[in-house]
């Protein structure tokens, strides 16, 4: 899609909640370039300020500032007033940190419930109000910005984690509902990135800043980019790698198609049990070891290898093959594939039967293997 395609599918305004600084800032650098109006939201009026006008001088681009808290019950009404009467064709809610880095119980219940009113009840309401008129119009898109914490709890960020986690779920059902009506979700996954704020909190912790962080305007740019290719984006990840997040962008997104379709033809009354959408499930669970075995003989990793097998399980590849535990043939074959010089291994065709609690499956596996011939 060039900046022209680009602009009308999401324009002619993007409102950037949590725009002063950071990859909200690098957010409104890239859609100024693209030729979008602005409406530019954070606590600090001065640095909104000055984006404007930077903006303004480098591409004469329109902008509106507000200073708006986010954790604030009336915030979205704010925007709403902020933004009347200005077609608001994007929406990229950024703004959502943790700024206390504290154990749950060692940080102040009012600085938790800023937190979840910023990253839940306001998320929750902009989602709403922004993406009404969208839908009406038949086009548009709505980021929410999230954090790898939104795949599990860890000490020192429940709040933070949990609210995320929220985001990302509510994310994937808008996508599912509104792609139909033109209008485009998408829940941007990031990973540690250099941010003031984040370089602050490292500061207040006295942790020396890391080498690795992304770069913001390569995050805002990526996001973009991948605006139309929802429900999530993992940011360092490809479409469908599972690193930190567990299941990868393509499996989620997979998943829901197949739960949609099912309900969907259960609410036609085309399916009579309600155990349909669970078989569902438990094929996709099925299908998603599938993948976790070539991933990991790919990757050679030994322990998602044998993730995938009960302690007692056993395989059977063949007379010529490997005959044994499923845990030792984990080893086996990632010490095989070693010698190799490169090694892909592709799933499909994928057919699973379940049973109650028994299920076979059958599919084809494509290798390409690369060696060094000896001559
Ligand atoms: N940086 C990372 O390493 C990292 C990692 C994973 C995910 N993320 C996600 O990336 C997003 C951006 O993170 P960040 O590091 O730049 O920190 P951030 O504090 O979420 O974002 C900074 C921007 O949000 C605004 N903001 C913060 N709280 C606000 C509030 N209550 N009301 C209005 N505006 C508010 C700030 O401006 P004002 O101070 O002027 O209000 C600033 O413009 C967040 O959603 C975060 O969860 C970041």
């Amino acid at each position: 899609m060039d900046d022209r395609q680009y602009l009308e599918r999401y324009g002619p305004w993007a409102l950037i909640a949590g725009a002063s600084e950071g990859t909200g800032a690098s957010f409104a650098r890239a859609l100024a370039e693209k030729g979008f109006k602005l409406v530019l939201v954070s606590r600090r009026e001065a640095p909104l300020d000055a984006l404007a006008a930077e903006l303004k001088a480098a591409y004469g681009t329109e902008c509106v500032t507000a200073s708006i808290d986010l954790s604030r019950d009336d915030a979205t009404e704010r925007m709403l007033g902020t933004a009347h009467g200005r077609e608001i064709g994007l929406l990229i809610l950024n703004a959502g940190a943790d700024p206390n880095g504290a154990m749950f119980l060692d940080g102040a219940i009012g600085s938790w419930n800023a937190l979840a009113l910023r990253n839940v009840m306001t998320t929750m309401h902009a989602l709403h109000a922004f993406a009404a008129p969208m839908q009406a119009r038949g086009r548009g898109g709505l980021i929410l910005v999230g954090s790898g914490a939104c795949y599990g709890g860890l000490p020192g960020i429940g709040v933070y984690a949990a609210s995320k986690a929220f985001g990302l779920v509510l994310c994937e059902s808008l996508w599912a509902e509104l792609q139909p009506h033109g209008v485009d979700v998408l829940s941007y996954v990031l990973g540690r990135t250099d941010t003031p704020a984040h370089r602050e909190l490292l500061n207040a912790r006295g942790m020396a800043i890391p080498s690795d962080l992304a770069n913001a305007d390569a995050v805002a740019r990526l996001g973009l980019e991948r605006l139309a290719h929802g429900p999530v984006c993992n940011w360092g990840e490809a479409d469908d790698e599972a690193k930190v997040s567990a299941t990868s962008a393509a499996q989620r997104r997979d998943r829901i198609r197949q739960i949609a379709a099912a309900a969907a033809a259960y609410a036609r009354g085309e399916l009579m049990s309600a155990a349909v959408p669970a078989d569902l499930a438990d094929k996709f669970a099925i299908t998603e070891q599938l993948y976790r075995y070539c991933r990991s003989v790919d990757r050679l990793d030994v322990p998602l290898g044998k993730s995938i097998f009960h302690d007692d399980a056993t395989v059977d590849y063949g007379p010529s093959g490997f005959r044994g535990r499923g845990h030792d043939a984990i080893e086996w074959i990632c010490a095989a594939h070693r010698q190799l010089q490169s090694h892909s291994h592709q799933v499909s065709n994928v057919i699973i039967t379940v049973d109650g609690m028994e299920a076979g499956s059958e599919a084809y596996v494509t290798a390409t293997l690369r060696a060094v011939r000896e001559e």
